[in-house]
């Protein structure tokens, strides 16, 4: 593809839940970096969240609290644009577009539905099914060229890439004619970066940290005060052996290279070097090193929460004024997808 576009950065959390320590240093901290280096544009993506059940006060709330995250952890919302996805009815009319365009097969092939669809597939909502449809739409829509996201949402970026590919080939005379050249929408690359881009359970070092985990010991919540923090990293889950000074004695130890990839992330060291002061310690002597540095870096986070969560006015603003700006943005584009389509408007 030779049509060049504009860097453009889109990403999202969904508002399910309490923000994790695995959210913050997989996804926000990245988010905070980027915005500096091109136009970003960070969503709560309150659509995707209905996929399975919301109770509509904690779905409220929560994206309030995915917003007051955004805005804590140093997302400028003047630099940036900040906005909740329901209220750019943009997104679920390029979603819709997007299911004629994706083929059965593609999402036949998705792990996240299979994993989250569990046993009971029967019962799962449609929209769980099309939802990388939906996400395919979140990026599209905007252009967006780089989406900074965890391992696990490889495939849904790999999917967004294709209904991309297949929707310039099927429209292609359409782009001609009306002057695109070859590409209407980019390619977006996936960005999975630096340490601890995949944040563990404390409980199981092969499964995700998430917060909906069923154990709240498997996590660390973004607003977990001293004590809890202190508490969970003491009953993580470890092995008998001291740290190895090396990383190739972090293999088959899943849970002692969460632990270091987690040290590594918060205190900006690569985690050789963590290895290099740690090796040889027990896990009672690292991990009150790893609760207390935890500590010092949440709890500045964690009362910058409170403290935005304390006035829902200033958030919904910010939701608001971000949701114009998106919109303005969205809005010629689906436009033109709906002249290339020979969609009447
Ligand atoms: N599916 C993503 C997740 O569960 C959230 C998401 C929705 C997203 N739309 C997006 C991420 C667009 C990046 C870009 O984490």
């Amino acid at each position: 593809m030779s049509k060049a576009f504009t860097p453009r950065v889109f990403s999202g959390v969904q508002p399910t839940g309490n923000l994790t320590l695995g959210n913050y240093l997989g996804a926000i901290t990245k988010f905070v970096a980027l915005q500096d280096q091109q136009e970003s544009i960070y969503c709560v993506v309150d659509m995707h969240a209905i996929t399975t059940w919301q109770d509509p006060a904690d779905l409220s709330a929560a994206t309030r609290g995915v917003a007051a995250a955004y805005l804590a952890a140093g997302i400028d919302p003047v630099k940036s644009i900040i906005f909740n996805q329901s209220r750019v009815g943009a997104h679920a009319e390029l979603g819709w577009i997007f299911n004629c365009i994706a083929r059965m097969g593609w999402l036949n092939r998705m792990t996240q539905f299979k994993e989250k669809a569990g046993k009971n597939r029967e019962n799962a909502s449609t929209g769980l099914f099309v939802y990388p449809n939906l996400m395919a739409a979140d990026i599209l829509l905007y252009q967006a060229t780089h989406v900074p996201v965890g391992e696990d949402q490889k495939q849904h970026l790999e999917l967004t890439r294709d209904i991309a590919q297949k929707f310039n080939n099927d429209y292609a005379d359409q782009l001609a004619r009306l002057g695109f050249g070859d590409a209407f929408f980019p390619q977006p690359e996936p960005m999975i970066t630096g340490p601890a881009t995949r944040v563990m359970s404390l409980r199981d070092g092969s499964k995700k940290m998430s917060k909906s985990d069923p154990s709240d010991m498997s996590r660390i919540n973004l607003t977990d005060d001293a004590d809890t923090i202190a508490q969970k990293f003491r009953k993580a889950r470890t092995d008998p052996d001291p740290l190895p000074s090396e990383m190739d004695g972090l293999e088959g130890r899943a849970e002692a290279a969460n632990l270091v990839g987690i040290y590594a992330a918060l205190s900006g060291m690569t985690q050789d070097a963590v290895l290099g002061e740690f090796g040889g310690s027990q896990f009672s002597t690292f991990k009150p090193e790893l609760s207390d540095l935890a500590v010092e870096k949440l709890a500045p986070i964690a009362a910058e929460i409170r403290r935005l969560e304390a006035d829902p006015g200033h958030i919904d603003q910010v939701l608001k004024d971000g949701a114009e700006r998106a919109d303005s943005i969205a809005q010629p584009v689906l436009a033109s997808v709906k002249d290339i389509m020979g969609l009447v408007r």
